[in-house]
């Protein structure tokens, strides 16, 4: 087995459950045995390693030419609940099998070469790309319920603050990654080259109606918040549909009050997720969602934002080393952005990012049934790797 999956099938002891999905879950132990798994490569490797607060894990292979900068490579090791084994470990597996080829072929870089296993990116109390905006300085001491979250895992916001790294020294970041969706498959390529990442926006949606017996109200008397949730969010899937055919609109989360089989439901809250790469189009979704809850006259809604994380773009030098870095492997790829959230996102915001794509069968993620296949993975730890090498070559910046 190559090194990219066979470090990847060691990472999948950590949070594998009796049905084939994984949960490494926000400072779980299940997400911190794979942290143990990937502080031991490493330390294999012969990588410098140290830990974070904010649950991250980190390698360095130093370069010879203290005036070059690093390299960046990383990715997340949590997962969703009943995930699967390739999204997030395989970004991280894929950055340490580049070290390990380094070593065993007695390759020093100019340049050292980091690689981090990021905590939290998944959606999450403390907000997703946790660990990645955490040492980008991306994590904001306000941010609503991010104290007490913090708490309940026994750490504080002065600790994430102090976590923040410093990206002087930094010439870009990389992160190989599963593509999530099935355009690659459907054209029969192996490698996407990414060329931006989608927003990801969150509002916390309520409707406010007023409980009451579900025997004796008439339907004409009802102010039935489910009903109202439910028409609203009927209309916001057809709005969406309706703006553009790459805006995405998801309602993930449901919570109702008093939440009782004979009680019409008062008070209703979810979470609309809405992801595009320009602003404008989730601007005008949103915008259009607040006028047709206007227009329900059955409840009242409350309609507020929870995160705004904005489209970044991939720097596009980086985008062509890595497009030329496939075609000389002579590996089929396209440019193409991502729908997915991911850690190079935060990133974005403190140094140049790139990004590669490899195939996910059937465009099937967050769940058990997600899959690559081993040349796959190899192929993308090649362009990963050679990546790397052009990137090491380049004049001195
Ligand atoms: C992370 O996987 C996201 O896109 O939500
Ligand atoms: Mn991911
Ligand atoms: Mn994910």
């Amino acid at each position: 087995m190559s090194a990219v999956n066979e470090i990847l099938a060691q990472i999948g002891a950590a949070g594998r459950q009796e049905d084939g999905g994984y949960f490494r879950g926000c400072y779980s132990p299940e997400y911190f045995q794979a942290v143990d798994i990937v502080e031991r490569q490493m330390q294999k490797i012969g990588m410098e390693t140290d830990r974070d607060a904010a649950g991250n894990i980190h390698g360095v292979l130093p370069g010879n030419d203290p005036k070059a900068k690093s390299v960046v490579i990383g990715s997340h090791l949590d997962t969703v609940p009943g995930g699967g084994l390739y999204d997030g470990a395989y970004g991280v597996a894929a950055g340490l099998a580049v070290a390990k080829r380094l070593r065993e072929e007695g390759k020093i870089l100019r340049h050292t070469l980091e690689v981090y296993g990021f905590h939290g990116e998944e959606s999450n109390p403390l907000g997703g790309t946790f660990g990645s905006r955490a040492i980008a300085g991306q994590v904001k001491p306000d941010q609503p319920g991010l104290a007490e979250a913090l708490a309940a895992y026994g750490h504080n916001v002065r600790e994430i603050l102090d976590c923040r790294r410093d990206f002087s020294g930094v010439k870009c970041y990389l992160e190989a990654h599963i593509e999530q969706g099935d355009l690659l498959e459907q054209e029969g390529l192996k490698i996407g080259v990414v060329s931006g990442i989608v927003s990801v926006i969150r509002y916390r949606v309520t409707a406010l109606g007023q409980s009451n017996h579900a025997g004796t109200t008439m339907m004409k008397n009802r102010r039935d918040a489910m009903v109202a949730m439910a028409r609203l969010i009927a209309a916001a899937d057809e709005e969406c549909r309706k703006i553009d055919d790459t805006l995405v609109f998801t309602v993930g989360t449901i919570a109702c009050q008093p939440g009782s089989e004979n009680v019409i439901p008062g008070r209703v809250e979810c979470t609309f997720e809405m992801r595009h790469m320009k602003k404008e189009k989730t601007d005008c979704l949103i915008g259009r969602i607040r006028e047709i809850a206007a227009g329900i006259g059955t409840a009242d809604f409350e309609i507020t934002n929870k995160i705004d994380k904005g489209s970044v773009s991939c720097d596009s030098h980086l985008m062509e080393v890595i497009s030329r870095s496939a075609s000389e492997a002579g590996i089929c790829h396209r440019i193409m952005a991502s729908g997915a959230g991911h850690d190079a996102n935060p990133m974005a915001h403190v140094t140049p990012i790139g990004m590669i794509f490899v195939p996910s069968r059937g465009g099937l993620s967050h769940c058990k049934e997600e899959w690559t296949s081993q040349e796959e993975l190899e192929s993308g730890t090649e362009v990963l790797y050679r990546t790397v090498l052009h990137l090491d070559e380049e004049a001195k910046e």
